[in-house]
């Protein structure tokens, strides 16, 4: 069994990222887990540190208890949402207590065009770098939610291959890291 915590930077309802997200999970080999992680927290402050809200210590519990940790982000003026480095910020604190380090953790992202989230994703990975992710490199997933989507939110036909390619890829990368 191989189990995946998934981190979606977007809280929009009919988000293109929750959707790719559930996508990936259905393209999945069989034995591999999803369970995707609630950033719906509050703002982060320091001040709130001794007193950890129960919501933020969940996620942390999710990454720690997860083989390994995806991304889907969406690209907010050239970078990753504040979402998703508000749940980061949470995750990684106390100091010393770094819910992800160590972790094997992806990538993807989906937006309107063909070249977006090539920032957010960009961005994002300098800082699950610092933060002692194993990153994957290769292969990477810039999603065009406009072609690669349907109206029911399955995905596209000439997009399985690729996304069924990644997702294999980070199922062998995580089961590499276990041993
Ligand atoms: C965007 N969008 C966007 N797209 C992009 O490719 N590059 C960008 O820099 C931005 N900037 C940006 C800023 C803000 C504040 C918003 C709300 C949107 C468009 C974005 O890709 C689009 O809204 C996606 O649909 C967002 O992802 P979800 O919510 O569908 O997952």
């Amino acid at each position: 069994m191989t189990s995946i915590a998934v981190l979606v930077g977007s809280l929009r309802r009919d988000s293109f990222n929750k959707s790719l997200a559930e996508n990936i999970e259905k393209l999945a080999p069989a034995g591999v887990t999803f369970e995707t992680a609630d950033l719906n927290l509050p703002l982060f402050n320091q001040d709130l540190e001794a007193d950890f809200p129960a919501d933020a210590k969940a996620l942390k519990d999710l990454i720690e208890r997860s083989d390994g940790v995806l991304f889907v982000t969406p690209e907010y003026n050239r970078s990753f949402s504040g979402v998703l480095k508000n749940g980061i910020d949470w995750a990684s604190r106390p100091w010393g207590q770094n819910s992800f380090n160590g972790k094997p953790a992806a990538i993807v992202g989906a937006s309107l065009g063909a070249l977006g989230t090539t920032q957010a994703q960009a961005a994002l990975r300098n800082v699950l770098i610092y933060l002692n992710t194993e990153i994957m490199g290769q292969p990477e997933v810039y999603f065009n939610a406009t072609t690669g989507l349907k109206e029911d939110g399955s995905v596209a036909d000439d997009a399985k291959g690729f996304l069924t390619d990644f997702v294999n890829a980070f199922v062998a990368f995580i089961d590499r890291h276990k041993n």
